[in-house]
């Protein structure tokens, strides 16, 4: 039997829904011990569970099999667009549901059909300068992510002698990608600083987060009206070129995606990776020794998905899914991170392997695969590249289990990644400028690096990250 079936055979009758999920997503275990509760549900319900997020009934798709099918989409079935949710158009989703906002933007994640193809069409147009290894714009930000990771190394390790203790998320992994949005947007000079701090602010969602997320928007519309005014050499800019008839809003909405996307997620990845390959978990140390960084990435991504479990979907029509009939305009929330501890994906990797499958669904599949895949991977196989450059050893300071996760419905990442370190005897080497070909003129160089260097210490400052 195929892993979803339109109405072909008898529906299997059970209570609707609402009255069967009891069982809430966020809980002790789901924070602390997510495979231990994934196999849980899976004895339970099998592929596909009842859950009850933050309030709202859904269903978790955990199989693998299922999963992949429904991303697939091969047969038109599944909708992303909000008003295909039967209990909002009913005025049954309770209007303070915390993940409504975050559904509600309207962007290209909740459009189908033409919509979706116009808006990821510019998307990947968009990126194409950024992830096509062979172009200027990829071998100056690869140049420029090395740049900002060194100074990032020299300031957290700047005091420690020989050897330190550090916190590898606030320190490195989460301010990195953050600068990488403001040279993404183009906004490294003028007003770039004040939206790194107002996305830092909103990421930590403490008690400034609303102002931030409220000014942030307006930066970020107040940097799309002048990309359209005067394009540059930058991703708004080069969405538009590929799709001129993009509004101002629509492009405002899909840039305050990157915020989330290169800000919050990479830098997740970049932490999950730093501590798989500590922990020598899954291979991870093998990859990195055997020089395939990349694979170390994967593995990571395997292992500890950021986007845990992905954003709703909802049938078209009524589906059968595993042991359960999904009426038309139930919500669907699809889990990667439960897919992956499948006994039917697990069984295809050979535990001994330092070649992960590459079949995981840490970027999505189908028609809203990621489209920035490349350039995450890029990102975070730098960050740790970097990382293992400089120190010559790496502790976790805290035992492996009783690392902080922040678990949301959605990500699962780190909340701290306390280290101790060791710098080697002789100073590191200059970092290598970057892949064969990029522009290496000396005195454009040094103006770059110093840039750079002004960049991170002036965003670390106002983080309070540093003194200096
Ligand atoms: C580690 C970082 C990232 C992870 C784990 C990730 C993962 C994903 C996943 C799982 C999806 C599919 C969601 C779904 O089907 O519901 C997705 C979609 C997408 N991602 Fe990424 N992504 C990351 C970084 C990025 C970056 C850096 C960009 C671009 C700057 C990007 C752009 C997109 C876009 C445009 C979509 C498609 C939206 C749609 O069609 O619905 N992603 N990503």
């Amino acid at each position: 039997m195929e892993p979803q079936t339109p109405q072909t055979e008898p529906a299997p009758s059970h209570p609707p829904l609402e009255s069967l999920a009891v069982q809430p997503l966020v809980n002790r275990d789901y924070e602390s011990r997510p495979a231990l509760f994934y196999e849980r549900l899976r004895a339970e319900y099998g592929p596909v569970a009842p859950v009850d997020v933050l309030g709202v009934p859904a269903w978790l798709v955990i199989g693998y099999p299922q999963t992949l099918d429904i991303l697939r989409d091969t047969r038109g079935i599944w909708s992303k667009r909000l008003d295909s949710w039967r209990a909002r158009r009913e005025g049954r989703v309770p209007a303070d549901w915390p993940l409504l906002p975050a559904f509600e933007v309207d962007n290209s994640v909740f459009r189908d059909g033409a919509d979706l193809t116009r808006l990821r069409s510019a998307w990947s147009e968009g990126l194409r300068p950024f992830q096509d290894r062979t172009r200027t714009q990829a071998k100056e930000l690869e140049r420029d992510i090395r740049r900002y990771a060194d100074e990032l190394i020299t300031v957290l390790s700047e005091n420690g002698g020989r050897g330190g203790w550090a916190d590898l998320s606030a320190q490195y992994a989460r301010p990195l990608p953050l600068m990488i949005v403001g040279r993404l947007l183009g906004t490294e000079s003028g007003r770039g600083d004040e939206i790194i701090m107002d996305m830092w602010r909103m990421l930590d969602a403490g008690p400034d987060a609303a102002e931030a997320a409220a000014r942030l928007g307006a930066e970020v519309a107040g940097v799309c009206a002048a990309k359209m005014a005067v394009p540059g050499e930058d991703l708004p800019s080069y969405m538009l070129a590929a799709v001129p008839d993009l509004t101002a809003e629509e492009l405002t909405r899909e840039m305050i995606m990157v915020v989330g996307l290169v800000g919050d997620y990479t830098g997740t990845l970049i932490c999950n990776t730093i501590a798989e390959v500590i922990i020598g978990d899954a291979g991870v140390r093998d990859s990195i020794s055997a020089g395939m960084l990349p694979e170390a990435v994967n593995r990571a991504a395997i292992s500890s998905p950021p986007m845990a479990n992905l954003t709703f979907r909802w049938p078209k029509t009524d589906v059968r899914v595993g042991r359960f009939q999904i009426a038309a305009g139930d919500p669907v929330m699809l889990s990667p991170a439960a897919a992956h501890l499948d006994p039917a994906f697990t069984g295809t990797m050979a535990p001994d392997s330092i070649y992960s499958s590459r079949a995981h669904l840490a970027w999505g599949a189908g028609p809203h695969a990621c489209i920035g895949r490349d350039l995450a991977t890029t990102i975070t196989t730098i960050a740790v590249e970097r990382l293992f450059d400089r120190f010559s050893a790496l502790r976790l300071a805290l035992p492996a289990d009783q690392l902080p996760w922040r678990s949301s419905p959605m990500m699962r990442g780190l909340r701290s990644l306390p280290v101790n370190y060791e710098l080697p005897a002789e100073p590191p080497a200059p970092p290598p400028a970057g892949p064969a070909g990029a522009d290496t003129a000396p005195d454009r160089d040094a103006a770059g690096e110093a840039a750079s260097r002004s960049l991170v210490r002036r965003v670390l400052r106002m983080m309070r990250l540093s003194q200096s």
